[in-house]
């Protein structure tokens, strides 16, 4: 049975980790996210399991229950517990506490279980701070890009010192763990979108989500004095900017189900009588089919735009994760889960961006359940009824009892 009060008050405790009003502000790798991981881990340690942290700051707790055999593969099931800066409650959070909730419902009923269960609680996911998305389950599935410990925040504080202040030893490729260690993986999550509310159905299942690639690029002009230069004789690197910005719209807009996105953007020195001779911005670009020709598209224009105005452009490309199917046999039981639940799933392809997606490039099963969500995602308004979340956590416990089982 799922403990409506316990999940209510793990929302509760955890959200207060970071958050003002309905705000979350937890940046991968900071004080606020190891904060998140202490409590999760109290909880879980609580119950029995053995508590670590990898040298990714991921942190992982394992149940061997009396029934199950040590050296079998594990069911593994969790989520992250960054946020964006000013983002919500559930992101992320909500996958980690049913997967809890989940748990400890198999364990108040005693259930028998065969297989070790393991909860992870994914170190920066969201990749806020310095860049890099999926950051600790791609240092646990040996994906991460070579040098990604050197990436810098904006205060030139880089991953491996920032691991090192939270106690790890600074190199995180040392997380990596053996993909056939795991059965499965399950991740609950909310859907971000308004998919699952339009339809008045509480949860879904996801059966792809998209390919994604992350850069920064940066373009350099000649800063110059905004009065005395004629418009002819400068070197822009803001009006280059934007013209490659109206680029990335009207490229993903042409492109079938194709989004783009430059979120991030700064301009040196940054005075309104200079002209930038420096400008730095983000590319994020998605899509669940075509995805390459997508990014090709975008950075030939980069290069068009840069040339065109005598601007020199160098795209720092941080991620790139290919579209992934998830495991149709696992799609198939979480299908039934919700369904014995009372819901009768649709099938979603997931336009954000998974941990899922590392586990099932490495080989490892993997599927994920989304829950209703309103008010969108990655902003404070982002919100799960506590309803919708039980019935989640409820289908989650069926599927791992079946798998455990
Ligand atoms: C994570 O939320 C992402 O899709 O960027
Ligand atoms: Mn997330
Ligand atoms: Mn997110």
């Amino acid at each position: 049975m799922i403990d409506r009060g316990r999940l209510e008050r793990h929302i509760a405790e955890l959200s207060a980790i970071g958050g003002k009003g309905t705000a979350v502000t937890r940046l991968g790798l900071s004080r606020e996210e190891q904060r998140a991981r202490t409590l999760v881990g109290d909880w879980l340690a609580a119950r029995g399991a053995r508590v670590r942290r990898d040298p990714a700051a991921n942190l992982w707790a394992r149940f061997d229950s009396a029934g199950s055999e040590g050296r079998s593969p594990s069911i593994l099931l969790g989520s992250h517990l960054d946020s964006v800066p000013e983002g919500g409650r559930f992101d992320g959070a909500l996958g980690v506490l049913c997967a809890i909730e989940a748990v400890e419902s198999l364990m108040d009923l005693q259930a028998p279980l065969r297989r070790p269960i393991e909860v992870v609680a994914w170190a920066d996911e969201e990749g806020a701070r310095f860049g890099v998305g999926l950051f600790g389950s791609a240092a646990a599935f040996g994906r991460l890009a070579p040098g990604v410990a050197e990436r810098k925040d904006r205060d030139g504080v880089s991953i491996g010192d920032a691991l090192r202040s939270l106690g790890e030893t600074g190199d995180p490729a040392l997380a990596r763990r053996e993909p056939k260690d795991f059965a499965a993986y399950l991740e609950l999550h909310i859907e971000q979108g308004p998919r699952l509310a339009d339809a008045g159905r509480a949860l879904g299942v996801v059966s792809d989500i998209v390919g994604i690639y992350h850069a920064r690029v940066t373009l350099r002009g000649r800063a110059d004095h905004a009065g005395a230069t004629i418009m002819s004789a400068r070197a822009d690197t803001l009006a280059g900017a934007a013209e490659i910005v109206l680029a990335v719209e009207r490229i993903a807009r042409a492109h079938p189900d194709g989004v783009g996105t430059v979120g991030e953007i700064a301009v040196r020195p940054g005075a309104k009588n200079v002209v930038p001779g420096e400008c730095v911005f983000s590319l994020d670009l998605r899509a669940a089919r075509g995805h390459e020709e997508l990014v090709r598209r975008v950075l030939a224009e980069v290069e068009r735009i840069a040339h065109a105005r005598g601007l020199q452009a160098s795209v720092d490309e941080l991620a790139r994760v290919e579209v992934t199917p998830l495991d149709r046999g696992i799609t198939l039981l979480l299908r039934r889960a919700v369904k014995d639940v009372g819901v009768e799933a649709d099938l979603f392809v997931s336009g954000a961006g998974h941990d899922a997606q590392n586990a099932q490039l490495s080989g490892v099963p993997t599927g994920m359940i989304f829950v209703r969500s309103s008010g969108g995602s990655h902003t404070p308004r982002e919100f799960a009824s506590l309803d919708d979340a039980a019935l989640g956590a409820r289908a989650l416990a069926i599927a791992v009892r079946e798998l455990a089982a």
